[in-house]
């Protein structure tokens, strides 16, 4: 198998990922994921829309900036419309990156056209995605184009546009599946027709979005029909039900290639990770059962198939968990490890932290260890996630938390929270339905912030009766939703903190009332 059958892998959790309800990640948390995906080997990382917010442009332009610049970093990419205005900012977002790839979208379906750009003509459309291929192209040799909604564009048009934007200048065409509305083998067919159409030198790329439950397989139907990239999500994050899921579409490639014969340049063993440093980062579960990364993708539950296993493995997997990094909760750490044996951790896996971010974890890691025992990797990843990646300036600080009642009598909890801004502290209590319902009622109170609670979600990050409790919550705050997260041995503690997390975020990102709403593709 030669270098050039690899398929591109075009990551667009940052992107696409992020515009999932309720997922609203920060700078500093967007920059932790792009650094995990350097280290998945991905070979395009989408940053962003830098046009839709000074956030998105300060995130693009950090990973462009310090993973872009790193020895065999990835092609750093950032959405456009066509308009001169939208390529200007990606194009600044992006230039610190040694590679930059200008991404610019324009719908085309004659339903997009007249509901959403006032019933502009097939001649006017492929006039303004030629002006922004070319615009985009004054700034980067590396353009590529996205026909939105183009599994539902008249077919003779979608290839006149292709020509159009191929001559000029485009060096990857996109076929997005905008709505999850394509059909393996009716889509394959349509790629297949835009391979032989754009010809050599010219990359064809799928963007699917899995309405119909279908993503992975219609990307792998474009690959067998000759797309040479594909676009994906960690967790298979997105719009509505989500895009193509990176780890179930770099699996089958790698699992099938008897068949498919079309490799990734992946570095499988750290998909795991990447799975659970998105779900911790966004606020989104990995469900149970979810293919490759669920927590049950290689438990074993049947008497009949334990004893297969026993006797061989390839009895019922088709993958080893190794393969994707899943190795099962390592015990690393306990409560006689010192500073420097947590620092050395750390770096064996992978995190580069400075001293004082050291110092903040270890704090945590020595309160955790009087109340659990062993501390596994996952747990160390969670302390990570919860003590460094959060910003350095929230506007609440939890101080202190009290519950009392239970059953017989009604549940209370104070909370202290100290309010950062002016240094003063504000203690309230509430009483509540249950535990968690007082607490979120006097953590709102504290902050005097209305949310409505949307979701409430607990998870145990390691098997056992002392595990850490991961809660997460997502909250509506004047009709925007913001994901907190929370993890701790006590799960009304974690409640605590993931409530104060998502309110904190509200303050840092919430949008003012009336705002234009943002261009979202
Ligand atoms: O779904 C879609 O059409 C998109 C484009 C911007 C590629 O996200
Ligand atoms: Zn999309």
């Amino acid at each position: 198998m030669t270098e050039e059958h690899s398929v591109t892998i075009f990551d667009t959790t940052l992107r696409d990922g992020e515009q999932a309800p309720g997922i609203s990640l920060d700078v500093k948390e967007k920059l932790e994921i792009a650094e995990q995906l350097a280290r998945l080997g991905v070979d395009v990382v989408e940053a962003g829309f830098p046009v839709t917010s000074q956030g998105d442009f300060d995130a693009v332009r950090e990973i462009a900036t310090s993973v872009g610049t790193q020895a065999g970093a990835p092609v750093i990419a950032a959405l456009a419309r066509c308009h001169p205005d939208d390529v200007v900012r990606a194009a600044d977002s992006l230039k610190p990156a040694d590679r930059r790839r200008i991404h610019v979208f324009l719908s085309t379906s004659e339903i997009h056209r007249n509901a959403m750009l006032r019933g502009a003509s097939e001649d006017q459309i492929i006039e303004q995605a030629v002006d922004g291929v070319r615009r985009a192209l004054e700034f980067t040799d590396d353009v590529e184009f996205s026909p939105q909604d183009a599994t539902r564009t008249d077919v003779g048009f979608l290839m006149r546009i292709v020509d159009a934007v191929v001559e000029a200048g485009a060096t990857t065409v996109n076929i997005p599946d905008t709505v999850g509305y394509a059909i393996p083998h009716d889509f394959g067919a349509l790629i297949a027709d835009v391979v032989a159409q754009v010809g050599a030198g010219v990359a064809v790329s799928v963007h699917c979005h899995n309405d119909l439950g279908l993503a992975v397989a219609n990307s792998l139907e474009a690959v067998r029909n000759g797309a040479s990239q594909v676009e994906v999500a960690v967790n298979g994050l997105g719009e509505r039900a989500g895009n193509c899921s990176l780890e179930e579409v770099v699996m089958a490639l790698a699992t099938r290639s008897d068949l498919l014969r079309r490799p990734t340049r992946l570095n499988t063993p750290e998909i795991a990770r990447t799975s659970r440093l998105v779900s911790t980062l966004t606020g989104y579960p990995v469900q149970f059962n979810k293919a490759v990364v669920g927590r049950n993708a290689f438990a074993h539950e049947s008497g009949i198939h334990q004893h297969g296993i026993l006797q061989d493995r390839l009895t019922y997997e088709i993958m080893r968990a190794e393969d994707i990094g899943a190795v099962g909760a390592q015990i690393v750490l306990g409560k006689h490890s010192g500073k420097h044996a947590f620092a050395q951790q750390l770096h064996i896996m992978g995190y580069e932290l400075a001293s004082e971010e050291v110092g903040r974890a270890f704090t945590r890691f020595k309160a955790m260890a009087d109340r659990k025992t062993e501390i596994t990797d996952a747990d160390l990843e969670a302390i990570v996630a919860d003590e460094v990646y959060a910003p350095e300036q929230e506007a609440f600080e939890l101080l202190s938390l009290q519950v009392s009642g239970g059953t017989a009598t009604a549940p209370t909890a104070t909370v202290r929270v100290r309010r950062v801004e002016d240094d003063t502290i504000v203690d309230e209590a509430a009483i509540g339905d249950g535990m968690v319902d007082a607490v979120g009622g006097a953590i709102h109170r504290a902050v005097g912030i209305d949310g409505r609670l949307v979701s409430f979600n607990v998870a145990a990050v390691t098997p056992g009766i002392d595990a850490l409790g991961d809660v997460t919550v997502q909250l509506s705050v004047d009709g925007q939703q913001f994901t907190g997260r929370g993890v701790s041995t006590d799960i009304v503690e974690a409640s605590a903190r993931a409530f104060l997390n998502a309110l904190n975020k509200s303050v840092r990102l919430r949008r003012p009332v009336g705002a234009v709403a943002e261009p979202t593709p």
